[in-house]
């Protein structure tokens, strides 16, 4: 039986981690190589965007411990900030005591937005809403794997504005991201749309503002595991700030957005566009928290994600061999699992986050793992390596030069034993 419950993963080297991962997620020799040594090719690279002169690195980490709707994940994470996979993967450790993440997803519909100028926005508005069954048949009349999977154009409504309206055409893209395919059916309809109002269509192209796709997460945090119910009220209002207070709230979903961003680039999605998502989202109900938190009758704190969120498997996301990597070690099979793990992650980070923040703050579990990163880099190895963080920590002094002082102290005490 597969677990990411893998305690003390963070200590072992990378080898060794590497090993572990290519188990679980049944990895060939030859994507472990790659994983190694990151090397996408200048010919990749130079297929993906303009005017290429090189590739840019950026580590994968693999956030352990998280159990997703009865399911085990190892989730890979790309990003330069220290702490955020530890905090991640030690929310995770602390929500699977009661059960781990439970989710849901409002389905994969997004909006492709038309802009008709006219000086007659309520006639356009009627010929447009007449031609309602014209529209999505011409939308859905194209050789695609979306609408052969059932999804396509669905539905469309109108909205009027000073000397032009807005057809919004909802667009259910399945497995994919979908701004391609959304930009192409707008371009599509376009021409009839003009000939119908009699207006001049100006923008298509999609909204990044999703509020019909959303992923929700769920956790249960066991107010023992959490540290008792001092801090889970501190929790509660640390929560209660972030809602009446823009300053606040703006750090508490970056704080979210440092564990969403870090799985959308590792499984090569649009992160800008996730981002743009979920701060419209907050924007729309007043810039608020994307989590929220309750306590149960059992004294334990309850919280809630809910993210826009949207994400693919296939297309663009597959583009890159080391995002295909990490889609097969996380062991997504569609947009939608993807959605629901990528919420999960962000609540494990805001939990994670805001449980630091309310007892010793976040300096010192920075600190710990710089000390730990500073250890095994000067060569200390499998005991040694606690050794030198408790004794940097304890001497306050966390450098290179420290860390190759304690260590050849450390060795020669063990040599004169
Ligand atoms: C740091 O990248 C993120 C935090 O500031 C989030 C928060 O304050 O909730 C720790």
């Amino acid at each position: 039986m597969k677990t990411s419950r893998l305690s003390g993963f963070y200590k072992l080297s990378v080898e060794e981690r590497l090993k572990i991962v290519k188990e679980f997620a049944d990895l060939s020799d030859e994507e472990v190589e790659l994983l190694k040594t990151s090397k996408i090719g200048l010919d990749k690279a130079n297929a993906m965007i303009e005017n290429v002169i090189g590739t840019f690195e950026l580590p994968i980490g693999i956030a352990t411990n998280f159990l997703i709707d009865g399911k085990d994940y190892l989730i890979p994470m790309v990003i330069e900030e220290p702490s955020v996979v530890a905090a991640a993967s030690h929310g995770a450790k602390i929500a699977r005591v009661k059960g781990g993440f439970s989710t849901l997803y409002t389905g994969s519909i997004m909006i492709g937005q038309i802009q008709v100028l006219t000086k007659n926005p309520h006639s356009a508005k009627f010929e447009v809403l007449k031609h309602k069954d014209e529209i999505i048949e011409k939308a859905n009349d194209v050789e695609s794997s979306i609408v052969k999977l059932g999804g396509g154009c669905k539905d469309l409504t109108v909205r009027v504005f000073d000397n032009m309206i807005v057809v919004h055409l909802l667009i259910d893209v399945r497995d994919a991201m979908g701004a391609n395919f959304i930009n192409s059916v707008c371009e599509r309809v376009a021409p009839f749309i003009e000939r119908i109002t009699g207006g001049k269509v100006l923008l298509r192209i999609l909204s990044n503002h999703c509020p019909q796709r959303l992923a929700i997460a769920k956790a249960v945090f066991d107010k023992k595991a959490v540290g008792g119910e001092e801090v889970v009220e501190g929790i509660i209002k640390a929560y209660e700030l972030a809602k009446v207070d823009i300053y606040r709230c703006a750090t508490h979903n970056k704080g979210i957005m440092n564990g969403v961003c870090a799985v959308l680039v590792a499984t090569g999605n649009d992160f800008r566009a996730v981002e743009s998502a979920c701060y419209a989202y907050s924007a729309m109900q007043g810039f608020k928290p994307l989590t929220h938190y309750e306590i149960n009758e059992d004294g334990d704190l309850v919280g809630y994600i809910e993210l826009p969120m949207s994400v693919g498997v296939v297309g663009g996301a597959k583009a890159n061999p080391l995002a295909r990597i990490c889609l097969k070690i996380l062991g997504v099979k569609s947009a939608e699992e993807l959605a629901r793990v990528i919420a999960s992650v962000g609540l494990a980070q805001n939990f994670a986050a805001l449980r630091a923040l309310v007892t010793e703050g976040i300096q010192r579990g920075h600190m710990e793992l710089h000390a730990r990163s500073l250890a095994l880099s000067v060569g200390a190895r499998g005991d040694e390596v606690e050794k030198v963080v408790e004794r940097m920590l304890k001497e306050g002094k966390i450098s290179m030069s420290k860390a190759k002082e304690i260590l050849e102290d450390v060795r020669s005490h063990s040599n004169s034993r």
